[in-house]
């Protein structure tokens, strides 16, 4: 098949580079060329000047970009992917979302006889070089059929609904469990340190409990004052924001998620968001000096 990928950051670069190492014609275009030309470099990787052509020339896009504004602005531009989509063309939203944003997309590309089929991701850049993440498909049965190898390509499938939304509202629920604890085990990892209790010990009782998993994937990620980006603070705090959102048309309250949604936000006003989302405990432990927000007038 062949594949384009739209959106080149830390996820649409490995996704594009997976699939090429797995055997397929990958097609790339990314709004800052540059990024498109450097994982093009000595691979047979096609980089489209234009998202038209990148339409015309395959079957199917794995769209990987950072929220609905970005989303909206590829889709809706003047040689966007409306304007340029062809009948029977398959739309893929890897990026996360919100639902409401999938279902408005879903409508406009049937009424020019295309499909999207929404196949949000749980894993990171890493992940997805290894094949290893989990991809939670939604939309028709037979047209994600069609994308089949792809995502065998890129890790393992679980299939959500036939009902477009439902795969990234699962996607959302999944990120907001997630990203609230972060913030819950920087918050007790705080608590331990400001009595100077040793955190090891904090370590030895959590890796006796239900905790273990989360504990022996994110401890040291947490505790060290450096890590390279993998997953953006700023992103985190869009998909809280989502989930909340998301929610809220339903009339579900999330008090807690909402809480941590303003606490990744705040942190990202003050200078973290374009850090790992694991920063959140240099934030919430005070490991820094915390600049005041560019926004502020004091
Ligand atoms: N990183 C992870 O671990 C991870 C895991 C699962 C899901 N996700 C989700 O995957 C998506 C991408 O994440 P990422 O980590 O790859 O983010 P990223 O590194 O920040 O990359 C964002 C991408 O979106 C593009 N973009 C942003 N605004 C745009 C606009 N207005 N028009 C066109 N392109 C625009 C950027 O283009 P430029 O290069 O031109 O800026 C870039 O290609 C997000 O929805 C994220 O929540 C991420």
């Amino acid at each position: 098949m062949k594949i384009g990928v739209i959106g080149l950051g830390n996820m649409g670069s490995a996704i594009a580079l997976r699939l090429h190492d797995q055997g397929f014609n990958v097609y790339v275009w990314n709004r800052t060329k540059s990024k498109a030309d450097q994982i093009a470099r000595g691979r047979k990787i096609v980089v489209e000047e234009t998202i038209k052509k990148l339409i015309e020339d395959t079957e199917a896009a794995i769209v990987m970009v950072s929220d609905d504004k970005a989303f909206r602005e590829i889709f809706y531009a003047p040689q966007g992917i409306l304007e340029s989509i062809k009948e029977e063309y398959i739309v893929v939203n890897s990026s996360t979302t919100t639902p409401m944003l999938s279902i408005e997309l879903w409508e406009k590309l049937r009424s020019r006889k295309a499909y999207l089929i929404e196949a949000p991701v749980l894993g990171g850049p890493n992940a997805a070089r290894k094949g290893e993440l989990v991809i939670l498909v939604g939309g028709p049965k037979r047209i994600a059929l069609k994308l089949n190898e792809v995502f065998k390509a890129l890790g393992e499938q679980v299939y959500v609904s036939e009902r477009i939304g439902d795969a990234m509202v699962v996607k959302l629920a999944f990120n907001a469990l997630l990203i609230s604890n972060l913030q819950l085990l920087s918050e007790i990892l705080g608590l331990v340190e400001s009595w100077d209790i040793d955190t090891n010990i904090l370590k030895q009782v959590l890796d006796k409990t239900i905790f273990k998993p989360l504990i022996d994937k994110y401890y040291t990620r947490l505790l060290s004052e450096e890590y390279p980006v993998s997953f953006k603070l700023m992103l985190a705090a869009k998909d809280l924001e989502y989930a909340r959102r998301t929610a809220e048309e339903k009339y579900q309250p999330t008090p807690i998620i909402s809480t941590a949604a303003t606490t990744y936000r705040i942190a990202s006003l003050y200078g973290f968001g374009g850090e790992d989302y694991s920063r959140i405990s240099l934030f919430l432990r005070r490991r820094r000096k915390w600049p005041m927000p560019k926004e502020s007038t004091q």
